[in-house]
């Protein structure tokens, strides 16, 4: 078992299918107050050197209800790889803490945290990947379907951060990944070279989002700016237009079809209020489900399971 979860392929299948059924069962327990306490006595570090509203309720609200504390260290607090080098906060940290979740710019950066923490680091994204996200997407969709079988989902949009940790997901299980985005903004080719034909996966990287959907279990879509890349905004905004999720989008696949992001959602730009509010819309079971997901996650880690 890996120390550390940096990259959904830091599991095994087996692992992550044991994650899955882990987050179903401390979902079942969420009510129990009590005696579910795993944690006790323990503490989380959460280093954000980015904003968040998910990530951050979800890991303090889940470890509290573990019975642990969770510490919130926001952008101002560190200066991790500025004001202090990332190897020295590493070794700070397992100095006082049981766990590390970071969010951090720098991709090299998390693997250095890791690296030299002697305690589990868990990402909680960077601008290469988000794989805590995706691990609560593939948990919402089984729900949903009551299985992972035959399943075909689009991604619509930016090849960033979410898409990369889908391929990842796609390097382990089963599934039939389409990214539909525009030209120039493709994912990274080594990680869309890692999920293609890996674990019986389909990968595809297209412009043409009319005939992607078809067929589509799951449309998906993220930001078209991404934390770091705000400025860009309207620019990409005027590039990224036809790559909206509507309703004429979502009527094209043919079959009933879930809509998923991961928020938060820019309404009237990647996606419209419409498809948001649609019954076929389960945004909000998928944003719950990233705190039963992570805690299953830090359980894992920790040997708790
Ligand atoms: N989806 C997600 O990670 O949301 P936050 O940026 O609010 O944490
Ligand atoms: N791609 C988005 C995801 C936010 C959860 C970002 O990095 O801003």
């Amino acid at each position: 078992m890996t120390k550390d979860f940096v990259h959904i392929t830091d599991f095994t299948t087996d692992e992550i299918l044991a994650t899955l059924d882990l987050a179903q069962e401390v979902k079942r327990r969420f009510h129990d107050r009590e005696t579910f306490r795993p944690f006790a006595g323990q503490s989380l570090a959460m280093i954000f050197a980015k904003p968040s509203a998910r990530t951050r309720v979800s890991f303090e609200t889940g470890f509290t209800w573990m019975g642990g504390h969770a510490l919130y260290l926001g952008p101002a607090d560190i200066g991790i790889g500025k004001r202090e080098a990332v190897k020295d906060i590493a070794r700070v940290f397992s100095r006082y803490n049981d766990l590390i979740m970071a969010r951090l710019f720098e991709h090299h950066h998390m693997g250095e945290l890791a690296e030299h923490a002697t305690i589990p680091v868990v990402n909680g994204l960077t601008d290469y990947n988000h794989p805590c996200q995706i691990m609560a997407d593939i948990l919402t969709v089984r729900e949903h379907r009551g299985h992972l079988d035959d399943l075909k989902i689009v991604y619509v949009g930016d090849g960033n951060n979410v898409v990369h940790s889908w391929l990842r997901l796609a390097a382990r299980l089963p599934i039939h990944f389409v990214c539909a985005c525009p030209e120039g903004f493709e994912p990274d080719p080594e990680t869309v070279a890692l999920a293609t034909g890996a674990a019986g996966s389909q990968v595809e990287v297209v412009h043409d989002l009319n005939s992607a959907v078809y067929e589509a279990d799951v449309i998906y879509t993220d930001v078209w700016a991404s934390m770091g890349q705000k400025k860009e905004a309207e620019e990409r905004a005027a590039i990224f237009k036809t790559f909206q999720v509507n309703e004429a989008v979502m009527e094209k696949t043919g079959k009933e079809t879930l809509f998923m992001h991961c928020l938060p959602a820019e309404r009237g730009r990647e996606v419209t209020d419409g498809v948001m509010e649609a019954p076929y819309s389960i945004v909000f079971d998928e944003a719950e489900n990233r705190m039963h997901a992570q805690n299953a996650i830090m359980l894992m880690l920790a040997g708790l399971n």
